[in-house]
C-alpha cells in the first residue's frame, strides 16, 4: 500500500478450523507484493499477555469465573495493543493476528453465555476506535475442527467444554460477519488445504483491488 497506514487483519474461526495453519500462508502471500506483516496472536503476543494465555488456556489452572475469564482477556489485549500492534500500525507495518475480539463475542459472550454488552464496553474502552481491516472466518462445522483438533493432541481448558458451546461459537461468528459484511470475508474451511488457501489468496486480491481501505491510518 502507497498511504504508508498498515492494515490490521484478524482470523478467526472455531477450534481446529485451521487458523494457526494459514498463518504463515497469509503472511508470505502478503510479504511476496511487497508488504511488510507482523504476525501475532490473542490472547498472548507480549510477554504478559502470554503468561494470561497461558492461565486461559491451561486445563490445570484454578477454576474462573466467566467474568474473570472476559476481564483477564481484555487485560491481555490491552497489553497487547499498546506495546505491539499500535506501534507497528503506526510505522506502517500490517498486522495480522490469529484471534481477536470477534473471539471474545463468540467465546465470552455467546460460548459463556455473557452476552454481547460486556464484550462491547470492554471493547470501546480498551479499543477506542481501533477495529480490523479485514476479518477472515474460516468457517467450518463444529465436528470437523474437532476431529483435526484432535488429531493435534491434547484438548485445551476450551476445547474440553461441550459441542453446543461450540455450536454457539460458531453461530456467533457468523452473525457477526453478516452484521458486518464490509469487515468480513467468510471461507469454507471444510476443505482440504489447498482449496482453502485458493479461497484465501482470491479473497485478499479481491480485497487489495477494492481499496483495503484503512479504518485507522
Ligand atoms: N483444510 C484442512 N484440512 C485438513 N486438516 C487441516 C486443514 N487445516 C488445518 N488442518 C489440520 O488441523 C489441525 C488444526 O489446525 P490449526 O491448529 O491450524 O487450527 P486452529 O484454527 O489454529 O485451531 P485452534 O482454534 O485450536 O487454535 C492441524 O493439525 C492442521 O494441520
Ligand atoms: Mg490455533
Amino acid at each position: 500500500m502507497t498511504d504508508g497506514a498498515g492494515r490490521f487483519i484478524t482470523l478467526e474461526g472455531g477450534e481446529g478450523v485451521g487458523k494457526s495453519s494459514n498463518m504463515d500462508f497469509i503472511a508470505s502471500w502478503l510479504e511476496q507484493r511487497g508488504i511488510s506483516v507482523l504476525r501475532t496472536r490473542e490472547p498472548g503476543g507480549t510477554r504478559f499477555a502470554e503468561s494470561v494465555r497461558e492461565l486461559l488456556l491451561n486445563r490445570d489452572s484454578a477454576p474462573i469465573t466467566d467474568r474473570a475469564e472476559l476481564l483477564l482477556i481484555f487485560a491481555a489485549r490491552d497489553s497487547h495493543l499498546e506495546e505491539v500492534v499500535r506501534p507497528a500500525l503506526a510505522r506502517g507495518e500490517w498486522v495480522l493476528c490469529d484471534r481477536f475480539t470477534d473471539a471474545t463475542y463468540a467465546y465470552q459472550g455467546a460460548g459463556r453465555g455473557l452476552g454481547e454488552q460486556p464484550v462491547a464496553w470492554l471493547e470501546s474502552w480498551v479499543q477506542g476506535s481501533l477495529r480490523p481491516d479485514l476479518t477472515l472466518l474460516l468457517d467450518a462445522p463444529v465436528e470437523v475442527g474437532f476431529s483435526r483438533a484432535d488429531r493435534r493432541g491434547d484438548r485445551d481448558r476450551f476445547e474440553s467444554e461441550q459441542r453446543a458451546f461450540f455450536e454457539r461459537i460458531r453461530q456467533a461468528y457468523l452473525a457477526r460477519a453478516r452484521q458486518e459484511p464490509a469487515r468480513f470475508r467468510v471461507v469454507d474451511a471444510d476443505r482440504p488445504l489447498d482449496s482453502v488457501q485458493s479461497s484465501l489468496s482470491d479473497t485478499l486480491e479481491d480485497w487489495l483491488k477494492t481499496g483495503s481501505p484503512s479504518s485507522h491510518g
